[in-house]
């Protein structure tokens, strides 16, 4: 009932600013009409004025058009999450990168590691980019290569979904299914997608004579982008992600909470932070299967599995897509970090399904262990800090798995949380 009546004080009060500015600007017109509406007629030569002015003033504001698909990229919005800021009594904010139009944080990593690469002379305008991926950086280097002009190639293991192949093929990738092995082995994904690019390169070189002489179009030779290792990941973050959080905020944050798959993210964030503010907690929130953990608590890189001697087929034994890793990449090496907490399956299938009751947020697998993260350094912090963490992509990218209710209930991971008291103490 307050509320009607401060709406209508408010109303009334921007009634009476409009007439006065109105009045004060002397208009015949105005005085006669103040309340502004349904005007307009009668008076064409103020009318005439009036648009000559607005357009000049079009004019002067400067142009705001976006350049093509790369244009699109990075400056994502960053969103108070109200749930999770009410239920902590802390401040927790997501930036959105499943606004991307690659649909996720990806896509600055693309850019970043293409425009580098054309720029020093390792990639050519035409030539083949080749990365191993089943996840969003395949998506993300497929879109932005054609805006570049240049081809790009996906290696996969054959028991990823078929969707993410012809998702890829759709985009104008070439794709090529492999049978999933260790790292360790030279046919994993990865290191098929390294061979592809240095094959391709070979070929350029050999045949740049015999193409020009024959007058055949140039082999325009390979790249392999190598997200893992490759540090253009981390300064797309450093340069992108972390000034824009601290711009958004406005310097006023006191923690970053992510997980990390390459670790691009966390490490290119969480230095910025600190080079701006060192008191600025940065946490990692490591997922099932994942050594990292260990690593930041401990320092040592092994999983409990390994160390029992247990350790699963698949290292990355977890619903949680894109995160969590057992071995130490060139970009994780560079975070800093105050902390890590762990996070369970459960834990972000219940985060998933509270965001979108409770917010209208469909988020995927990693965004919601992100959340779980975040509340968890609420809880640690204490209420009155603003705490940020990474929305890295939808939810409908994960529709065969993780919001699928058929294969939640064989896992043994259906959902039936009201609240959050799914976060069990850690
Ligand atoms: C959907 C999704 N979320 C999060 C991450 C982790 O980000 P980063 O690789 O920067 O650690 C990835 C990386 O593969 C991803 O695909
Ligand atoms: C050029 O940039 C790419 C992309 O970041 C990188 O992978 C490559 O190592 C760089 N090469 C040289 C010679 O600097």
């Amino acid at each position: 009932m307050n509320e009607s009546r401060t709406v209508a004080a408010a109303a009334t009060g921007t009634l009476l600013v409009a007439a006065a500015t109105l009045w004060l600007l002397g208009s015949r017109w105005v005085r006669q009409s103040p309340a502004g509406h349904g005007g307009g007629g009668g008076d064409g030569v103020q009318g005439a004025a009036a648009a000559a002015e607005n357009k000049a003033k079009v004019q002067r504001v400067k142009r705001s058009v976006k350049n093509g698909l790369v244009g699109l990229i990075g400056n994502t919005p960053l969103i108070k999450i109200r749930s999770l800021s009410d239920a902590t009594g802390c401040e927790i904010l997501g930036k959105a990168e499943f606004l991307n139009p690659g649909g996720s944080v990806k896509d600055r990593v693309a850019v970043k590691i293409i425009q580098e690469a054309l720029q020093n002379g390792t990639l050519r305008v035409g030539g083949l980019i080749t990365e191993g991926s089943a996840g969003s950086t395949g998506v993300s280097l497929a879109m932005v290569a054609s805006a570049y002009g240049c081809k790009c190639h996906v290696v996969l293991p054959d028991d990823a979904a078929i969707e993410k192949a012809q998702n890829l093929e759709a985009l104008g990738a070439t794709v090529e299914r492999v049978r999933p092995v260790s790292i360790t082995h030279k046919d994993h994904f990865v290191n098929i997608a390294r061979r592809r690019a240095t094959d391709a390169e070979t070929l350029r070189l050999r045949n740049s004579q015999v193409t020009q002489l024959k007058g055949l179009q140039e082999n325009r030779g390979g790249f392999f982008a190598d997200q893992f290792e490759n540090l253009a990941n981390f300064r797309a973050h450093y340069e992108g992600t972390g000034p824009e959080i601290w711009q958004q905020t406005g310097g006023n944050m006191h923690a970053f909470v992510a997980a990390a798959g390459t670790g691009g993210t966390i490490a290119g964030v969480s230095c910025f932070l600190k080079d701006q503010d060192s008191g600025v907690k940065c946490y990692l929130i490591d997922p099932p299967g994942s050594s990292l953990f260990n690593r930041v608590t401990r320092g040592v890189m092994y999983t409990r599995e390994e160390a029992e001697g247990k350790r699963l087929k698949n290292p990355f034994d977890t619903i949680t897509e894109g995160i969590g890793i057992n071995r130490l990449t060139e970009n994780f090496k560079l975070a800093q970090l105050d902390g890590a907490f762990r996070g369970t399956d459960k834990e972000a299938v219940e985060m998933s399904r509270f965001l979108l009751r409770e917010d209208g947020l469909f988020v995927g697998s990693s965004s919601a262990m992100n959340c779980v993260g975040a509340v968890r350094v609420a809880r640690q912090l204490g209420p009155g800090h603003t705490i940020v963490t990474i929305l890295c992509d939808s939810g409908a990218r994960h529709l065969s798995k993780f919001h699928n209710p058929k294969y939640l209930a064989e896992h043994g991971l259906t959902p039936f949380a009201t609240g959050l008291e799914f976060l069990v103490p850690q």
